[in-house]
């Protein structure tokens, strides 16, 4: 039986699962939340299948002793795409992962050329493969692994104003393919990736790219699901404030603190 306490955990690398959580928070304003982050693992884009798929295991583990939510969001596509069904098999709690949006990328382009940035670990994955091949039939994925933009995501919540040649280098990675200049349509497939959009689609007219470009994400989607996992559950009268834990060292998310103070993370604590 769900407690009303029991609360909401989300996990990330770092700030980027927030683009997740806000929806959340949006459709259950009323749930306890505890967004966790990995920040002495940073990036998983670039670590290897083996060792994103056993500290992601082993974190959730720990932290789902320590906090007994009610369900946890792996608000990372590289965490989801490499490990959800090895924590599902491990943990008790219902599990939502956060997969590359490309069923509504593939709804939403009007030339049938769309595009994915993700980070290097998550376009190799064959689950990005299953679902291009059961949503994309018949158009045109164009894939960029961009994770120099998981830095400039990060400084931008920490308040500095990000070098714009990353988002230039990104979306030039994608337009300039064969194809590319019909893409109207690009999934952001790292939840950093949603922080930076605006700049994202600045640097794609500075490339003189034509197209109006919808970008999509799974955040909305997510948010349904978890509201529909908890139907019917008790929610606490007034929730407590939100807690933000750190698997780094509680220093470096100083200059975090007032970004996640928009996001009601107000309490702070390390895994
Ligand atoms: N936010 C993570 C994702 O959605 C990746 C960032 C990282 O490389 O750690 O894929």
């Amino acid at each position: 039986m769900t407690e009303a306490s029991q609360p909401l955990l989300f996990f990330d690398t770092g700030v980027g699962g927030l683009s997740v959580f806000a929806k959340a928070r949006e459709f259950l304003p009323q749930a306890p939340v505890i967004y966790a982050a990995d920040y002495a693992g940073i990036p998983y884009g670039e670590k290897s299948e083996m060792e994103v798929a056993t500290r992601v295991c082993a974190l959730l583990g720990r932290l789902s002793e320590r906090y007994r939510p009610r369900l946890a969001v792996i608000a990372c596509n590289t965490a989801s795409v490499i490990a959800l069904a090895h924590v599902r098999a491990v943990l008790g709690i219902p599990i939502v992962g956060t997969v590359p949006a490309i069923k509504p990328a593939s709804l939403a382009t009007k030339t049938g050329v769309f595009g994915l940035l993700g980070t290097k670990a998550t376009i190799r994955q064959p689950y990005v493969d299953r679902l291009e091949a059961e949503f994309a039939q018949g158009m045109t994925m164009l894939r960029h692994a961009a994770p120099e933009l998981v830095a400039p995501a990060e400084a931008k919540m920490r308040g500095e104003v990000p070098d714009p040649a990353a988002f230039r280098s990104a979306m030039a990675g994608l337009l300039y393919q064969p194809q590319g200049d019909q893409i109207d349509t690009v999934v952001l497939g790292c939840t950093h990736f949603p922080l930076v959009e605006t700049e994202l689609a600045q640097a794609a007219r500075d490339l003189g790219h034509v197209r109006e470009i919808r970008f999509v994400d799974g955040a909305e989607g997510i948010a349904h699901r978890i509201v529909h996992l908890t139907e019917g559950q008790a929610w606490p009268e007034k929730p407590a404030p939100g807690l933000f834990v750190t698997t780094g060292a509680s220093e470096q998310i100083l200059a975090y603190r007032p970004a996640l103070a928009e996001y009601g993370l107000t309490e702070f604590a390390t895994l």
